[in-house]
C-alpha cells in the first residue's frame, strides 16, 4: 500500500532509486552536496525510528555512528562515550602496541557510574594541603577516600571537613575511619552495577558515597548518589549502550598491515598484538589503510581471518566494487569506503586519486549486497543530513572531524585569538606518519622529509561533549528517516529516491537572506 501512496507516475520520472539514478550520472562522481532525497508519504514519527545495526555477527550496535581510528580522535575516553550513546570507538593505532591494549582494557572495564580511579587523599596529609589541590586542580568536588601507603583503605574524607579551619589538622584526625565508611566488594557489584548502587543509596538514606573495595580493601572505585540518579533517568533514552555479551562496553581498535624490516608483512608481531586485543575482549579490529585493495591489506585480512575465524573484521579502504569483493573473499565482514572524502585528507590533490564518497558508496554497496558484507562510510561527513544520505548506500559512518573538537578526543585544548581549538591532524600527516602511522600510506616506518604526506594538520574549535554531539547527529537521522517513511535503516536503503542539486539549489539549502543570531546547533 505505502509504495502505491509514495509516488505517482511525475515523480517516478524526476526521483529516482539508486540503480536508476547512479547509472545514469555514470561518468561524473558525486558527494553528499551534489545530491538530495526526495520525501515519499510517511506514517513514521522521527522519535520512533529505530537506528540499530549489526555490523557482523555478534557485533551489534544501537546507531550506526562510529568514531574514527585517528590520533586526535578516538582513545578509552571517545571510545567510551560513544559505546555509552550506542557507538562504537575505534582505537587508533599511533601508539605503542602496549598503550593500545590497555586503552582497550580501560573501556572493556568501564563501568558505568563507577569512578575507577577517584582522586585520593593520604593520611598524614594536612587539609590545607588538600585544600591547596581542589583550588590547584580546580575540583568541583571536596570528598575524597583516604587510602594509605599499603594501598588500603584508611577512611574517607568529607567535604563538611575540608575547610580552611581545619587547615593545620591531619586528614586522619578529621576523616570518617575506615569502620564507618560504607564499601561494597567488587565482586558483589553482579551484572548490573548501577542498579546495585541505586538500591543501596535508597537503603541508606543520607549516604552519598560507595566506595568499591576489592578482597584486600584496596580502593577500586568510587559511585557517587549523583551520578546514579543521573544515568538511572537516562536509563529511559531511547538508545541503549552499546554492550557486548558480557555486559561491557564495545570498542574496536585498528591495526595496520605492517612489515618488518625485510618489507616482509611482520606476521607474528600482528597475530600476537590483535591475539592479546582479543584476550582483552575486543568487539571489532579495523585494519584500517589508506589502500585496502592491495596484496599487504588482503593478506593480512585473510591471515586474521584463519586465525581468529569468529572476530569482526571491518577492512580498507576502497572505492571500488572489485575493492569490496576482495577484501569479503579475504575474511572481512564489514568494510570502509572512502579514499580522500576527509576533512583533513589530502590524497586525492596530492596523489590524483580517490572518488567523491556517494559514487563510491554506490559501487561498493552493490558489491557488498552480493557478498552479503557490511559497508562503512568512511570521511567527509560534516553534517546529519550527509550521514542520512550515507546510509541510503551503507550500514553505518566514520566520523573523525566532527568529534575531534569534543572534550573526550585526545589532546590538550589551545586559546587562539580569544577562541578554544584541539588539534585534528590527518594519520597521513607528517607528524601522525612520524608517530607511526606510516604504514597506513604504505610508507617506510622511518619518515623523512621525503614522503609526500597525504593529510594536513589543523585545527578544529573546542565543541560540545561527544553526547551533545550525538543528539544533534541523530536528532538529523531519525528526521531523515521520517521524511522517508522508514521505520529503521533497511527501509531507508530500500526507500531512497535521488536527485541532483544544482549549485543554486545547494545555496538554497543552507540559511540565505538572512543575518543568522544563533545557529541551529
Ligand atoms: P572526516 O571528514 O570525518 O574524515 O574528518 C575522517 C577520515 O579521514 C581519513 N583520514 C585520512 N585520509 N589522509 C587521507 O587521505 C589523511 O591524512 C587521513 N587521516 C584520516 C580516515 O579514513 C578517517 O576516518
Amino acid at each position: 500500500m505505502a509504495l502505491k501512496q509514495e509516488f505517482n507516475s511525475i515523480d517516478a520520472e524526476f526521483y529516482q532509486p539508486a540503480e536508476t539514478f547512479f547509472t545514469a550520472q555514470r561518468g561524473t562522481a558525486l558527494t553528499y552536496d551534489d545530491v538530495t532525497l526526495a520525501t515519499l508519504y510517511s506514517e513514521i514519527l522521527p522519535r520512533d525510528t529505530q537506528l540499530d545495526i549489526q555490523l557482523a555477527e555478534g557485533l551489534n550496535l544501537n546507531i550506526p555512528v562510529i568514531s574514527a581510528d585517528m590520533d586526535t580522535v578516538t582513545e578509552a575516553r571517545m571510545a567510551i562515550a560513544m559505546a555509552l550513546n550506542g557507538g562504537l570507538g575505534l582505537i587508533h593505532y599511533n601508539m605503542p602496541d602496549k598503550q593500545q591494549l590497555s586503552e582497550l582494557s580501560r573501556v572493556k572495564n568501564h563501568v558505568h557510574g563507577l569512578i575507577q580511579d577517584p582522586i585520593k587523599v593520604a593520611p598524614e596529609q594536612l587539609i590545607g594541603e588538600v585544600l591547596d589541590m581542589i583550588e590547584k586542580r580546580r575540583f568541583d568536588f571536596s570528598t575524597f577516600p583516604v587510602v594509605g601507603a599499603d594501598g588500603q583503605l584508611a577512611g574517607l574524607l568529607s567535604g563538611h571537613v575540608v575547610k580552611p579551619r581545619y587547615a593545620r589538622r591531619k586528614v586522619a584526625e578529621a576523616m570518617t575511619p575506615r569502620n564507618q565508611v560504607h564499601t561494597i566488594k567488587q565482586n558483589e557489584l553482579g551484572a548490573n552495577p548501577i542498579a546495585r548502587a541505586d538500591k543501596f543509596f535508597t537503603d541508606h538514606p543520607g549516604i552519598h558515597k560507595l566506595l568499591v573495595v576489592d578482597e584486600e580493601d584496596h580502593l577500586r572505585g568510587l559511585f557517587t548518589m549523583s551520578d546514579v540518579e543521573r544515568i538511572t533517568q537516562e536509563r529511559s533514552a531511547q538508545f541503549k549502550l552499546a554492550r557486548d555479551a558480557r555486559f561491557r562496553l564495545v570498542c574496536g581498535a585498528a591495526v595496520s598491515a605492517t612489515r618488518n624490516a625485510f618489507g616482509d608483512l611482520d606476521r607474528d608481531r600482528i597475530l600476537s598484538h590483535v591475539g592479546a586485543l582479543v584476550e582483552r575482549g575486543v568487539d571489532l579490529v579495523a585494519v584500517s589503510t589508506a589502500h585496502g585493495y592491495s596484496k599487504g591489506v588482503g593478506d593480512t585480512v585473510r591471515m586474521l581471518r584463519d586465525a581468529f575465524p569468529h572476530l569482526p573484521l571491518l577492512a580498507g579502504n576502497v572505492t571500488s566494487a572489485a575493492g569490496v569483493e576482495f577484501l569479503a573473499d579475504c575474511g572481512a565482514n564489514a568494510i570502509k569506503v572512502g579514499q580522500g572524502p576527509g576533512s583533513i585528507c589530502t590524497t586525492r590533490i596530492v596523489a590524483g586519486v580517490g572518488i567523491p564518497q556517494l559514487t563510491a558508496l554506490y559501487t561498493c554497496s552493490r558489491a557488498a549486497q552480493g557478498k552479503h558484507v557490511a559497508i562503512v562510510a568512511d570521511g567527509g561527513i560534516t553534517k546529519s543530513g550527509d550521514i542520512v544520505k550515507a546510509l541510503t548506500l551503507a550500514h553505518a559512518v566514520i566520523c573523525g572531524g566532527l568529534f575531534a573538537g569534543c572534550p573526550e578526543a585526545p589532546g590538550q585544548m589551545m586559546e587562539i585569538g580569544g577562541k578554544l581549538y584541539k588539534q585534528y591532524r590527518g594519520m597521513g600527516s607528517l607528524a601522525a606518519m612520524k608517530a607511526g602511522s606510516a604504514a597506513r600510506y604504505g610508507q617506510p616506518a622511518t619518515i623523512t622529509q621525503k614522503v609526500a604526506p597525504e593529510g594536513v594538520e589543523a585545527l578544529k574549535e573546542v565543541s560540545p561533549t561527544t553526547d551533545r554531539i550525538l543528539a544533534q547527529l541523530i536528532g538529523g537521522i531519525q528526521s531523515g528517516m521520517g521524511y522517508l517513511g522508514a521505520i529503521n535503516l533497511a527501509q531507508l536503503r530500500e526507500k531512497a529516491r535521488y536527485i541532483r542539486v544544482s549549485s543554486a539549489g545547494m545555496r538554497e539549502a543552507a540559511p540565505h537572506d538572512v543575518v543568522e543570531v544563533k545557529t541551529g546547533s
